[in-house]
């Protein structure tokens, strides 16, 4: 029997309902193929930082180094800064652990009703980089509180953070539809987007089964609204991935179904596997948060770890719940998290399950 080593981190709001929907739906899963998941549970956070002033422990990363993978709920707290939060978290998480790539992928689950009046097929991957970019650290603040007051924040791309990025998303277009939208922004950001450009190209060129498109990424939101089947697989940078991934999952029903996957691709670290959503602090403690995003979370951490029918049944068991009219009330249902995780561990526990079930 085959045992893999899992640190949770519920974190905040309703990561405390989803993540132990997702943790029983995965052990249901997991019993039908006989592996066994160990759970490490970390109860780091805001309330750990409102008790400690810290988010985790100080050798906290250390703490996750051996793991196997990560499954994260969300942080964020209304009385807590949220760069304290992310910041505190999260982004140490991504980084220490070179989790470059944000694998976001999206489509219309059964049973569920997308805003477009029209979405067609609506199933693209949006391949995110989570390391660099925009969201850097160089930067600052001056004359606070003066008529002069400023802040200054650099992005940061470096070849090798934009190559194995591209890397990453040409592989996946090759296994999909051969097809490769990057998102860029040449035309006003004239040094990091041309560079950014030139080098996902260069990668993009040792493919030739991969057609490769540059978007402006303003363009691509209105293309994305407008013709969502004529996009597959987006790289794009941090914050333009960041963006797009939320307007994607928008146009797939909800910001409640939405996976989202931070990989180390060698395997030197753990990867970390969340929802898309926040901790949704407006319906934190109601019991009606859709854990659907989060059990996909999970669906893509058992493909990483290898345990592709385990992620098929789960995938296939809520899917089946959902196409059933199990709905959460984003969704336009009535049920409740625990009601629709039952309805997920009834179909497990039933074997009724679709051997289609895909994560990505
Ligand atoms: N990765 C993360 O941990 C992460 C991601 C995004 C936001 N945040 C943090 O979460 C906090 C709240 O942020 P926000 O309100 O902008 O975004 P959010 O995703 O928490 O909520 C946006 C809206 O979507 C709804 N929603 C989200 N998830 C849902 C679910 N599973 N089921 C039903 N409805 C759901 C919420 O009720 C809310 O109306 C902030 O502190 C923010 O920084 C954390």
């Amino acid at each position: 029997m085959t045992t893999h080593t899992i640190d949770v981190i519920s974190g905040d709001g309703i990561g405390q309902e989803v993540v132990p929907a997702a943790t029983s739906c995965v052990d249901a899963a997991c019993a039908t193929t006989g592996t066994t998941i160990r759970w490490r549970h970390r109860d780091w956070g805001s309330e750990r930082y409102r008790r400690h002033g810290a988010m985790m422990p100080s050798d906290g990363l250390d703490q996750l180094r051996d793991g196997d993978g990560i499954l994260l709920g969300a942080v964020g707290a209304p009385d807590i800064p949220d760069d304290v939060t992310l910041w505190g978290l999260l982004i140490p998480i991504r980084r220490t652990f070179l989790q470059y790539v944000n694998l976001r992928p999206l489509r219309i689950l059964p049973g569920v009703q997308s805003p477009l009046r029209n979405p067609g097929r609506l199933d693209m991957v949006i391949v995110r980089e989570n390391c660099e970019g925009e969201y850097g650290e160089i930067g600052g603040r001056s004359y606070r509180g003066r008529p002069e007051e400023m802040a200054v924040q650099e992005a940061v791309f470096t070849r090798l953070g934009i190559e194995r990025v591209a890397r990453y998303a040409v592989e996946l277009a090759e296994q999909r539809a051969g097809r490769l939208v990057s998102a860029t922004k040449s035309n006003g950001i004239v040094h990091t987007m041309p560079f950014w450009d030139q080098v996902v190209e260069e990668v993009a060129g040792t493919a030739p089964s991969v057609a490769l498109e540059k978007v402006l990424v303003d363009a691509l939101a209105a293309r994305m609204v407008l013709h969502p089947d004529s996009v597959d697989v987006i790289v794009a940078s941090n914050l333009f991935g960041d963006i797009l991934s939320d307007l994607a999952a928008a146009l797939a029903g909800s910001i409640g179904v939405a996976p989202s996957a931070n990989l180390n691709p060698p395997r030197e670290f753990p990867s970390m596997f969340e929802p898309v959503h926040g901790s949704a602090p407006d319906i934190a403690g109601q019991g009606v948060a859709n854990p659907v995003g989060q059990l996909w979370a999970s669906a893509l951490m058992l493909e990483h770890l290898g345990e592709s029918q385990a992620a098929a049944v789960l995938m296939s068991a809520f899917e089946g719940a959902l196409a059933d009219g199990t709905r959460t009330r984003d969704l336009g249902g009535r049920a409740s998290t625990q009601e629709f995780t039952q309805a997920v561990l009834d179909r497990i526990a039933g074997g009724a399950t679709n051997p289609a079930g895909r994560a990505r």
